[in-house]
């Protein structure tokens, strides 16, 4: 039989959006950013990094610039280059940083992450932190856009073209490339041993295979999002790495759904948010590993305890095999079980086709939100 594709529809792969088919591409981005930067030995290989090794041994704060999803994603890679480098890792939202006169020498290493390579916000931020003397590393998606080129160097994303205005595939590469830099910045410095970089590199090449299974099942979810496509407030909570999850699960509602989400570290509740709660309040909730330290799962799974005493709608984001979490929530979505600092790269896809599927069921154009552009070029 005749399959008529037409020219769009081929060009998404089939996929209804843009988006969907980036979502889908997840595991070659995250696959294709890891390619070739470590050798058989399990050593970081990141040669393409053009700054030389001792200037980078002598860096003793690092802050990463840039917007909106970027921005999560070096509030993500923030937890994992402090633990594996011992080097202070600031996140500044690139339009505020150079109007604080902030803290920057020639020891400080100023990381842009930027999909498009030509947000206003960030490259002006970037072109400051050199005018004070920061070496500055760029990470981007689009080869040869501004950014990179004004940097001192560049580690290229490798996701493919983004088109979708809502960013998707570029967030995790991103936070796979910021990974790679701290862990070769662990290696230069000697901070952690070759051992436990080897062990890392093994985790994040299971992470594609990962990020499939959680696409593979995504169809429960995707049958609650269409049933909550008129609602007109949804909660998202998140602990450790997971409070940027919840921030960019609530962005991506907003962008293409239009509707009023928010993000929350989950530590915060009781400090206000939790009078926000009411009947039928939908709260998403991103629970660390059951396997993590510091007692973070039992405090997440007693906030999701705290609003479902008040009525809200727990939609739980877990861990494979996390049974603790069932008691209080209305779904549980699972994600394979993975080390905590890589969970973000699996539990973000749930939020990203939950957001995807409730805007199509409103029959919104999700590659094309209202008021957006894929890159800011103004400031
Ligand atoms: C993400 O879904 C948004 N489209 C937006 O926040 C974007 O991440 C931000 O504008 C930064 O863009 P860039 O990565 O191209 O610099």
């Amino acid at each position: 039989f005749e399959v008529s594709w037409d020219a769009a529809s081929a060009e998404k792969g089939g996929f209804s959006s843009f988006m969907e088919k980036e979502i889908n591409d997840q595991p070659a981005a995250v696959h294709d950013t890891l390619l070739g930067r470590s050798d058989e030995s399990g050593k970081l290989v990141l040669d393409e990094l053009r700054i030389d090794p001792e200037e980078l041994k002598k860096v003793n704060k690092i802050i990463v610039l840039a917007c909106g999803t970027a921005a999560y994603a070096g509030l993500v890679a923030k937890y994992a280059i402090e633990k594996w480098c011992r080097i202070p890792t600031e996140v500044e939202l690139a339009h505020e940083f150079r109007y604080r006169e902030p803290i920057v020498d020639a020891n400080t290493l100023v990381v842009s992450i930027s999909q498009s390579g030509e947000t206003m916000d960030t490259l002006m931020a970037v072109r400051y932190a050199r005018e004070q003397g920061a070496k500055t590393v760029s990470i981007c998606n689009t080869n040869g856009s501004t950014i990179p080129r004004e940097s001192d160097a560049v580690l290229y994303t490798h996701a493919g073209p983004e088109i979708a205005v809502a960013s998707t595939k570029a967030f995790l590469a991103q936070i796979t490339a910021a990974y790679l830099l701290g862990l070769y910045l662990a290696q230069l410095r000697g901070n952690i041993f070759s051992g436990q970089i080897r062990d890392v590199l093994a985790d994040l090449n299971k992470i594609p295979e990962k990020i499939q299974t959680v696409l593979d099942g995504a169809g429960p979810l995707r049958e609650l999002a269409r049933s909550m496509k008129d609602e007109k407030s949804v909660l998202f909570l998140g602990r450790h790495v997971g409070y940027p999850v919840a921030l960019e699960g609530a962005l991506k509602l907003k962008e293409i759904a239009y509707i009023h989400a928010e993000g929350f570290a989950a530590g915060e509740l009781k400090h206000g948010p939790i009078a926000l709660i009411d009947e039928g309040q939908p709260v998403f909730v991103v629970v660390p590993s059951p396997r993590g330290r510091d007692s973070l799962h039992a405090k997440v799974v007693s906030n999701i305890q705290e609003v479902r005493a008040r009525g809200a709608r727990t939609l739980v984001i877990a861990e494979e095999g996390d049974e603790a979490v069932r008691a209080y929530a209305e779904h549980v979505f699972y994600v394979p079980e993975t080390p905590t600092l890589l969970m973000p790269l699996l539990t973000t896809v749930p939020l990203q086709i939950f957001a995807a599927e409730l805007a199509s069921a409103k029959g919104y154009d999700v590659d094309q939100p209202r008021n957006l552009a894929k890159s800011v070029t103004v400031e």
